[in-house]
């Protein structure tokens, strides 16, 4: 079957991987999501391993819609039954493009009203929605008049796996933060470190894909269990087989700090959510005062983007974590992600390499800076150069 795993602007590569390596065939990447093929096995696989993915939708039929009335007709021709009982909640999230209906809110509202008028006609009541818990979800892409409808193999976002609910006030999401630990190459042997860390995410994602922990392990319900072809001794096939592959502890790798202690309590108690104590060490310290626990490691930090900060104290913040990988993270492999595109430019480091990322609507830039130690050449600048972080 064909199968789409959404995800976030630019990690559509990762994804692609990911999705390879647990099977997956015939592998397209297309806009924030990547198509491709498999059986139940690589949909239950897609959703347990997949860090990078948000979602994972099976697409059931595309037809033409140009009103309300065609997209009502359309979707009272699906037998609903088949798929999903009485007793289930249902949820429809709509995206619309180029089309001649224009309010997503008002197209999921039309197709809800064409299952609970079919139920209703063949049995006399009808599934309640619930838009937060939805033991069904379907999904209406609208793309100019043509309307691809997909069930949700996800239910609730991938990116909820369980182990954050304790959340500072700019948490990152958790499928981005492994996207970040990929992205930056870490050999899961040198030390990691965030010396900005919150409520931890980056420092978790790494801990899971260092120990080979299935990124959704924890998570309590796919919206795949509630479908009526869901085939639990499969899927309990693939969870044990996931859990047998995990590897031990090598014990504390991973290292976070913050100024917050209260971000810091919140970070510790995700942590143990994760089971991953005996992997993360954690301190309360300004990033200025961070002192490096071995020669070698990855930085790897989300500093704020100045929401609450005054732009003069945002641009002086960046410069200071410029001064402070240079001068006490040498041997380091230090990289930024910021959507302050500004204010990275104050870092004062020459990037190395530079990815252009989107934290949902805001455009990110993931920054390497090489902190050579000895004698090799420190890319330094003197001051910002004009543009230099615009591509
Ligand atoms: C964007 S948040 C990081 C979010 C984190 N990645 C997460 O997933 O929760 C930035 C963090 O920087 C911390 N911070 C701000 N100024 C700091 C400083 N001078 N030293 C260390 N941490 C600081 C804040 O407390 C906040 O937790």
């Amino acid at each position: 079957m064909i199968l789409i795993a959404k995800t976030f602007a630019g990690v559509e590569d990762v994804l692609c991987g990911e999705l390879a390596s647990i099977g997956a065939i015939n592998i397209r990447k297309i806009t924030r999501a990547v198509e491709f093929e498999g059986d139940m096995e690589v949909m239950y696989k897609a959703n347990l391993y997949c860090r990078t993915a948000l979602r994972v939708l099976k697409p059931i039929t595309t037809f033409t819609v140009s009103s309300e009335e065609m997209l009502y007709n359309e979707i009272k021709k699906i037998d609903w039954s088949q798929h999903f009982n009485l007793d289930q909640t249902f949820a429809i999230n709509s995206t619309l493009n180029l089309s001649t209906l224009t309010h997503s809110q008002y197209v999921s509202q039309k197709a809800k009203d064409a299952i609970a008028d079919q139920f209703r006609e063949a049995f006399g009541s009808r599934p309640s929605v619930d838009i937060e818990n939805a033991d069904f979800r379907i999904h209406l892409h609208i793309y100019d008049d043509k309307c691809t409808l997909s069930f949700d193999s996800s239910g609730d976002s991938l990116h909820k796996r369980g182990y954050r609910d304790l959340t500072n006030e700019a948490p990152l999401n958790e499928a981005l933060a492994a996207a970040l630990v990929i992205l930056s190459g870490w050999d899961k042997q040198l030390p990691l470190a965030d010396f900005m860390c919150g409520s931890g995410t980056i420092l978790i994602e790494a801990a899971m894909i260092a120990r080979n922990i299935a990124a959704n392990k924890l998570k309590k319900r796919f919206g795949f269990q509630s479908w009526k072809d869901y085939d639990e001794t499969l899927w309990f096939k693939i969870y044990d087989e996931a859990i047998a592959a995990e590897l031990p502890s090598i014990g504390v790798n991973i290292y976070g700090s913050d100024i917050s202690g209260v971000v810091l309590e919140k970070a510790r108690q995700n942590i143990e959510n994760a089971g991953l104590e005996g992997d993360i060490q954690l301190s309360k310290n300004p990033f200025q005062t961070f002192t490096v626990p071995s020669p070698e490691g990855v930085l790897i930090c989300n500093p704020p983007y100045g929401v609450r900060i005054t732009p003069e104290d945002i641009l002086e913040m960046y410069q200071t974590i410029g001064d402070t990988m240079k001068q006490q993270m040498k041997g380091w492999n230090c990289w930024i992600f910021t959507g302050n595109l500004e204010a990275a430019k104050h870092i004062g480091l020459r990037a190395t390499r530079k990815m252009h990322l989107f934290n949902g609507p805001i455009e990110c830039r993931f920054l390497k800076f090489e902190i050579y130690s000895g004698t090799k050449k420190l890319h330094k600048l003197v001051k910002p150069e004009q543009g230099e972080l615009e591509n």
